[in-house]
């Protein structure tokens, strides 16, 4: 397994600006790497900029100052070494689980070669007899594995995650971190996912990076090395959840007192 996907942002800057309506600095000079086939965590408050952060590296988004990295290649506009994946699963209803899969396939001409990797993703997400089922008969935790499937259809380098588990219940939820672990270990990806849920950060990530919506910049880099699975009731794991609660309340105290 070659392990690529290295990610590396100098000095990103992102500002919003609208006629007639202030400009948003949604990013402050953010710089920050990420190691090929890592897992990285994004946590903050709503409107700090995570969605912002992980659109700019899928290249849906220009940065308005400084640059981003994949692989040592400045990132220029989407490209299907950089897959996404959304709270919403947004799967085709009009496709089954087997065609939404290998749609990314058909649509660059590649599923003749390559359609070995359908079913073996259908596998590894735990769905194997279900290839012929519409979306609307899958549940939404099924729905999510589905659409984790057809991002890794096209082999990205990069799996950027914005809140993929936000929708789900708590149980499910749990379930589908063993999932990305499962989907992580075995291909070798890296992942970068957006979650409100420090927990799960902490139960997930190698590196977790902690927004706060004062300054638009990343207030602190986590670096979690606890070996894999993780124990939550663990005293490692509490410190390390403490410790990233800590930066996000106490920032958020000080915006009240402000
Ligand atoms: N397309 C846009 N136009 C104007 N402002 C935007 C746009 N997208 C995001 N913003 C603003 O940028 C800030 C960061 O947004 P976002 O990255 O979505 O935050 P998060 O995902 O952490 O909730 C917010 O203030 C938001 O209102
Ligand atoms: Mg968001």
């Amino acid at each position: 397994m070659v392990i690529s996907g290295a990610i590396r942002m100098q000095n990103v800057q992102k500002i919003f600006e609208s006629e007639g309506y202030e400009n948003v600095r949604a990013l402050d000079r953010v710089s920050v790497t990420m190691a090929a086939g890592s897992f990285v965590s994004i946590v903050g408050a709503s409107g700090c900029g995570k969605t912002t952060l992980l659109r700019l590296i899928a290249g849906l988004e220009r940065p308005s100052g400084g640059n981003i990295f994949v692989d040592d290649k400045e990132v220029a506009g989407p490209h299907h070494e950089r897959g996404l994946v959304f709270q919403q699963a947004k799967l085709f209803p009009w496709l089954n689980l087997h065609e939404n899969i290998a749609f990314g396939l058909r649509a660059r001409g590649l599923y003749e070669q390559e359609r070995g990797i359908v079913g073996e993703l259908i596998d590894l997400v735990g769905l194997t007899g279900f290839e012929k089922a519409y979306p609307h008969h899958l549940s939404g935790g099924m729905q999510q594995r589905a659409a984790l499937a057809r991002a890794l259809a096209n082999r990205p380098k990069v799996l950027l995650m914005d809140e993929p588990l936000g929708a789900l219940d708590s149980l499910t939820r749990e379930v589908m971190q063993d999932e990305l672990l499962n989907i992580w270990q075995s291909r070798g990806t890296t992942m970068v996912m957006v979650t409100h849920d420090v927990e799960e950060a902490v139960y997930l990530s190698e590196k977790i990076l902690v927004m706060t919506p004062t300054n638009s910049r990343i207030e602190k880099i986590v670096d979690v090395a606890m070996a894999y699975p993780r124990v939550r009731e663990s005293q490692e794991f509490r410190r390390i959840k403490e410790q990233i609660m800590q930066v996000l309340n106490i920032k958020s105290r000080f915006q009240a007192a402000e």
